[in-house]
């Protein structure tokens, strides 16, 4: 019984579909016929980057954005933060219209955009400085260490983000964006500058913290092994303007890296199915950026 294959697969038919256990979950983001585009002043044209958006994401729930470059993923997650406003539909959070950014939704960015002067315990407790969240300063402290320690920075309070790896780099831009206990945490590409090995540790450390944290997760990424790791659900954009293609539930068991779900069949049957759905939009991706 210590094959973690055959662990993994009695967890298979012992574990029902999260997403099944979540009937009768409030939504937590609702994105009804989201369209959203910039103008292009230089060009004077007006760009759609995503179009007639509908997805419901409850609480809870891990939902990962796949997709070519280009075809609106950081925009979708700029809409649910705030930071762009639709050109139609509407784009709900917590039972609220979104009309900028709150508390209850954090962002960790691909590029860390930590502060360089500023030590890790200061970068964490960055957000407190812009929210009003009704804390003392004994609690904000207490959440920096929670935080620092949750994702094991313990020791590296006081180090600065050039002494760090860009896996811790990148650990302090998750500890960031839960000092806040934000309800949701948008993450776009937040891996995707990190070495193989430390960013399947991060894959597994995301995971825990989130078991832990009970919060929603809207992840953007391009590996799709990193998506069916992660997702509860995989929402497949297609090329520019985007549009959701498919939908794809994963309903491996977890905690996905206390078992090798990479070698269950349903992994590689999930993998080849999402990887099908995003080849043809890649190709069409690559044809309309050389045009
Ligand atoms: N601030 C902006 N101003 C103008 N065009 C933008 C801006 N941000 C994104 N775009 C354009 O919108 C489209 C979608 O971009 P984005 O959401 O960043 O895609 P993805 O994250 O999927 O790569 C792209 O064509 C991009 O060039
Ligand atoms: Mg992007």
């Amino acid at each position: 019984m210590n094959d973690p294959r055959i662990r993994a697969a009695s967890a298979v038919a012992a574990s029902p579909s999260r997403t099944a256990a979540r009937v009768g979950t409030p939504p937590v983001i609702v994105s009804r016929g989201l369209t959203v585009g910039y103008n292009l002043h230089r060009e004077r044209k007006r760009l759609t980057a995503l179009r007639n958006i509908d997805l419901t994401v409850k609480r809870g729930e891990f939902v990962v954005l796949v997709g070519p470059s280009g075809c609106g993923k950081t925009t979708f997650i700029n809409a649910v933060a705030g930071l762009v406003e639709p050109w139609e539909g509407t784009i709900e959070a917590n039972g609220r219209p979104v009309t900028g950014p709150g508390p209850d939704r954090a962002m960790v960015f691909q590029d860390y955009a930590l502060m360089p002067w500023r030590t890790v315990e200061s970068n964490v407790r960055m957000p407190f400085e812009f929210q009003r969240l009704g804390l003392t300063r004994e609690e904000m402290d207490a959440r920096v260490r929670r935080y620092i320690e949750l994702v094991d920075l313990g020791g590296f309070e006081k180090s600065y983000p050039y002494e760090l790896s860009g896996g811790m780099k990148q650990r302090v831009g998750i500890a960031r964006a839960l000092v806040c206990e934000p309800d949701i945490l948008l993450a776009d590409e937040p891996f995707a500058a990190i070495d193989a090995m430390t960013r399947e540790a991060m894959q597994g450390e995301l995971e825990r913290f989130v078991a832990k944290t009970g919060q929603t997760v809207v992840f953007i990424t391009h590996s799709i092994d990193e998506a069916v790791t992660l997702a509860d659900r995989v929402a497949v954009i297609s090329y520019r303007p985007g549009q959701i293609k498919e939908i794809v539930e994963v309903n491996l068991p977890r905690p996905r890296f206390g078992y090798d779900v990479k070698t269950l069949a349903e992994y590689g049957e999930l993998r080849d199915h999402i990887w099908r759905l995003v080849k043809d939009e890649a190709f069409q991706a690559s044809r309309g950026e050389r045009r």
